[in-house]
């Protein structure tokens, strides 16, 4: 079995970017370009994975060690990336030529850009099949304005003769529109011989990889180009608005998947699913909808309009209404949340649990069927099942100094405008009136109420009305 190479080339400057972060950083869909360059690597399965580092060494080496422990599982024995620095900007002949330790050996070298962030591993596949025993094939897309990339000069028998960067490009070359996308599949032991006879004759001064692509058609043996349909996928990372512009189709990618899988958007263009969120058949998203990091949404759930979820686990047929913000919850079946409600982290509400309006939870749980339904704050709460949360009800978690815990038995009814003051525990059906603060535990099925004294004086409005006519006027 011959053996690959992966080589991601992620040492360039980035100077358009105007950033303290190293471009290939910089996040799309939740998650750094060279991320999605890695997972589409990895889905190939390759036996040695080399990142090429410079700029932004130290953050990016620390980024790729973190991701390689994350996808440890997933990667075959011994392909765990591998970084090299490219300790000057020589070009990206050289920068291939710093991580040759990393590629030596193996059969295939196939070379991707760090900030080409949208390929996919069935096009990588496409382009390392177009090889077919040659010396090497080139992704080539045809824009519209070719302006900036590399033109591909094709043969009569469409193979490639040589490509020609646009800074050294004649009038007449740059009317190609057939272009370089970068990314390469080269036989190992022609890398090797090739690399060190690259000379920097050219308008940059650097040692440019796409020369080799020459040296092989005078060797007779021109490359393959593989043209890429969807030129989308081939767009880089320049500047901002080629990221913002490679975040949009990457989540149109990702939306357009989902519908076909059985989910409805409201406004497709208008929600985020960032790429390790899961779906359901029969959800439904609404338009401006932001689903992030590890969420999942069961079937028949529906999550209107504006809300944000990080990290949470939306159960069969749950309801969040509009503005929703959670992190780090779970949602039972059939619950009902919002609008506007904020589930902070550790909440854990179970089946057909109602938070309304104005709601926040912080490590609370709320047993099934309670309802929390307006303007409340239950931090580090245990709450029964079918408990009643009266509006404007505060569990008072915190002394300054340290949280403590509010715990409800089952059925409990908490009248509005109470304080919880823990550590409290109310008991099984306890029963709090209105406008109480709760400082001492309630057994259960007790009445709990304080009341200030009440006065009414008859007449006092009209009795004061007369004073104030009679009153000399204030300066
Ligand atoms: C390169 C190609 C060009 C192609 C274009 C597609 C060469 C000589 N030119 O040009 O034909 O159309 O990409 O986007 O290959 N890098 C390093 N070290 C370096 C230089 C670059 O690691 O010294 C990395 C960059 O981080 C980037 C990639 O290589 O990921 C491409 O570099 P870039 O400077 O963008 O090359 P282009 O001039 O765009
Ligand atoms: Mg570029």
């Amino acid at each position: 079995m011959s053996s690959l190479a992966v080589v991601i080339l992620a040492a360039g400057l980035g100077k358009r970017m105007v950033s303290q972060t190293p471009k290939v950083l910089h996040p799309l869909l939740g998650q750094p370009m060279l991320g999605h360059v890695l997972d589409a690597a990895m889905q190939l399965a390759p036996d040695k994975l080399v990142v090429v580092t410079g700029h932004g060494r130290a953050q990016v080496e620390a980024w790729v060690a973190q991701w390689s422990q994350a996808n440890a599982a997933k990667l075959p024995a011994g392909a765990a990336p591998q970084c090299f620095e490219q300790p000057y900007q020589g070009g990206t002949g050289h920068a291939v030529q710093c991580a040759q330790p990393g590629w030596q050996g193996a059969d295939e070298v196939l070379i991707l850009y760090g900030d080409t962030p949208l390929l996919t591993a069935a096009t990588l596949q496409d382009l390392r099949k177009a090889r077919a025993g040659g010396l090497l094939s080139l992704l080539v897309g045809e824009l519209p304005d070719p302006t900036g990339y590399g033109r591909v000069v094709l043969n009569d028998q469409g193979r490639i003769a040589a490509v020609v960067e646009h800074k050294d490009a004649s009038e007449a070359e740059r009317q190609i529109r057939v272009i370089n996308a970068g990314m390469m599949s080269v036989d190992a032991q022609f890398l090797a011989k090739a690399l060190p006879e690259l000379k920097p004759n050219n308008a940059q001064g650097e040692l440019y990889l796409t020369d080799l692509l020459g040296m092989a058609a005078q060797q007779g043996q021109p490359g393959a180009p593989h043209i890429l349909p969807d030129h989308r996928e081939i767009q880089g990372v320049n500047h901002r608005g080629e990221l913002a512009l490679c975040g949009e189709i990457l989540r149109d990618r990702v939306n357009r998947a989902w519908m076909l899988r059985g989910v409805t958007f409201d406004d497709p263009a208008g929600a985020l699913v960032e790429t390790g969120v899961e779906l359901s058949a029969d959800v439904q998203v609404g338009g401006g909808v932001e689903l992030r990091g590890a969420t999942r949404v069961a079937s028949g759930a529906v999550i209107e309009r504006g809300c944000v979820l990080r990290d949470v686990i939306v159960s069969e047929g749950a309801h969040l209404l509009p503005y929703t913000v959670a992190t780090d919850s779970f949602v039972g079946p059939g619950a009902h949340v919002g609008p506007f409600a904020h589930l902070r982290p550790g909440t854990r509400l179970e089946a057909k649990v109602k938070v309304g309006n104005f709601v926040e939870t912080k490590k609370a749980h709320l047993g099934e069927g309670a309802k929390a339904s307006h303007l409340s704050y239950l931090g580090d709460a245990e709450i029964g099942p079918d408990c009643n949360i009266g509006a404007g009800t505060i569990t008072c978690n915190y002394d300054g100094v340290n949280k403590f815990k509010t715990v409800l038995g089952r059925g409990v009814f908490i009248g509005s405008d109470t304080q919880l003051v823990a550590p409290v525990t109310l008991g099984d059906q306890a029963y709090v009136g209105a406008g109480t603060t709760v400082t001492r535990d309630v057994p259960a099925g007790a009445l709990i109420v304080t009341r200030a004294p009440t006065t009414i004086k008859e007449g006092w409005v009209a009795k004061k009305a007369e004073l104030r006519k009679g009153a000399k006027p204030q300066h």
